[in-house]
């Protein structure tokens, strides 16, 4: 007996038996159902683009679309900021500013990281976490050299790519840096004082250098 849904143990059915044999277990030759077959073709199908524009790099990776997210999120920040000056003062208030660091950080990822490394411990450029600066003795110093660069030294200018405001923002991305010093690129130039921890008319505590993360 064979209806299509129930197969029988026995030999009374229509259906052609295979002509292989393996342990005396014989098989009939069962069509799968064509819902079956279109689902296989299909995603199959389906599977060759899929493969070739996540698996092989053709499309954007989830690290890019992150990417993608936490530059215009970094931009958003620019335009609620409005414009900063790259003063002191300035540039130290935005180190304690969460959602700005938070924002920088992925600026510093994207525009910085192939030569100072995400964290900022250096590669070909400094290390940017230490107590050892080359061009900086103050932090406004920081905002000039990104602005204008030193391109004979490899560091590119981005006077002409990033705004004032974000200038002055990764500025302070950087100098908050300091606060966890890491083990990377050996020190170069020379050893500088602690930036100033207070904005000015707060009253500086000079036995604090760490700072609050
Ligand atoms: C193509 C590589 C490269 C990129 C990208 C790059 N830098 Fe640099 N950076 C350097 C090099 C090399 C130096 C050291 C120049 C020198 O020694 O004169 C440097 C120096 C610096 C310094 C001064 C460090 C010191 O010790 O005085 C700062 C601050 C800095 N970079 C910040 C940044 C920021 C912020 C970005 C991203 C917007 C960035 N850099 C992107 C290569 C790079």
């Amino acid at each position: 007996m064979s209806d299509g849904t129930t197969h029988s143990t026995t030999n009374d059915t229509t259906d052609p038996l295979l002509d292989h044999e393996y342990d005396g277990i014989r098989e009939y030759d069962n069509p799968m159902p064509g819902w079956w077959v279109w689902m296989f073709i299909l995603t199959t199908l389906f599977a060759v683009p899929y493969v070739m524009w996540y698996g092989m790099g053709l499309g954007p990776s989830i690290h890019d679309n992150l990417e993608a997210e936490q530059v215009a999120f970094a931009e958003q920040l620019m335009a609620m900021y409005g414009d900063l000056e790259a003063d002191q003062p300035t540039i130290i208030t935005y180190m304690n500013e969460d959602a700005a660091m938070i924002g920088m950080s992925s600026l510093f990822k994207n525009k910085c990281a192939q030569c100072h490394r995400a964290d900022g411990r250096g590669e070909v450029g400094p290390n940017l976490t230490d107590d050892y600066w080359v061009h900086v003795n103050t932090i406004v110093d920081i905002a000039e050299v990104i602005e204008t660069g030193r391109d004979d030294k490899g560091m590119p200018a981005w006077g002409d790519k990033l705004s004032k405001t974000q200038i002055v923002l990764l500025s302070s991305y950087v100098a908050q840096l300091r606060r966890q010093p890491l083990e990377g690129k050996d020190p170069e130039g020379k050893e500088i004082a602690p930036w100033p921890d207070e904005a000015p008319g707060e009253t500086p505590d000079a036995s604090d250098n760490g700072g609050d993360t």
